[in-house]
């Protein structure tokens, strides 16, 4: 029983994995996160995030702005030992707010949790990161604007250098820090954090309108 439970769990493992940090890059890439948030992407790590009812396995997938209500969890594959017992920094960003062809208000920084942390071995090297303390910008959910395009929501992570406290942070960001016009790669550079090692995205349309903005 505790066997076939562990081999169910391998297998499952197998499934979500097929996607590999290349692919993610080149994924960046193409859907243009390098340049518009990032000037490059080199991931070491596959970050996943997991919604009550779906997830993102893979970047880019289609999802609605009712199911991406909630902050998510989020997970991490890596065949380094050494990444399982690091602490994290998770960011998501929306570089298209309002609109994708009227960015004016981007960055909306919609989550930056730090103190993430898999707190020991996780299971065939696929594990959920926890928050050990309270995220410094809470997640609000996507909601595009009836009528917008699709919008990037960008997530991405970063290893949390040691001096990454709420005191540190505070000249650069802080509870009077607004959400938009948030510049994520500004500030990594200036809180000292290094390139992301691992990120992905999705897409959220506004529910129940058409695609195309007129
Ligand atoms: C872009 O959006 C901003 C504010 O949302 C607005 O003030 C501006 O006029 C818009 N620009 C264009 C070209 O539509
Ligand atoms: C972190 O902790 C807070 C409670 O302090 C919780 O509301 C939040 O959703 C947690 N999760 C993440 C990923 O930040
Ligand atoms: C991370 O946790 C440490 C220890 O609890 C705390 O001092 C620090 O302020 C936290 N950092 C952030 C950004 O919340
Ligand atoms: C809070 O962060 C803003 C940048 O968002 C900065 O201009 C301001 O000086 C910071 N406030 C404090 C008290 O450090
Ligand atoms: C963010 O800041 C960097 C420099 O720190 C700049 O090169 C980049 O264009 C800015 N991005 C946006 C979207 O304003
Ligand atoms: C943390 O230290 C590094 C140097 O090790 C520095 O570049 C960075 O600005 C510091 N971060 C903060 C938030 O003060």
């Amino acid at each position: 029983m505790q066997l076939l439970t562990i081999l169910a769990t391998y297998l499952a493992t197998l499934f979500v994995t097929n996607s590999g940090p290349g692919e993610v890059r080149d994924a960046f890439y193409r859907a243009k996160i390098v340049p518009d948030v990032l000037p490059a992407f080199n991931p070491t790590l596959d970050l996943y995030i997991e919604f009550d009812k779906v997830a993102v396995y893979e970047p880019g997938p289609r999802l609605h702005v009712k199911d991406t209500d909630g902050c998510p969890t989020f997970v991490i594959h890596s065949s380094q030992a050494t990444d399982m017992l690091s602490k994290y920094v998770v960011a998501m960003v929306d570089p298209d707010a309002y609109y994708p062809d009227n960015s004016s208000v981007s960055q909306v920084r919609h989550y930056l949790g730090a103190n993430l942390t898999v707190g020991g071995i996780g299971s065939f090297w696929t594990s959920p990161i926890k928050n050990l303390t309270e995220p410094i910008t809470n997640w609000m959910s996507p909601s595009p604007p009836d009528g917008s395009d699709p919008h990037r929501y960008v997530v991405l992570v970063y290893q949390q250098p040691w001096n990454f406290t709420l005191d540190d942070i505070k000249p650069y960001l802080n509870s009077s820090s607004e959400r938009e016009n948030f510049n994520l790669t500004s500030f990594a550079s200036a809180v000292g954090l290094a390139e992301p090692v691992g990120g992905t995205y999705f897409l959220v349309g506004p529910d129940g309108s058409s695609d195309s903005r007129k």
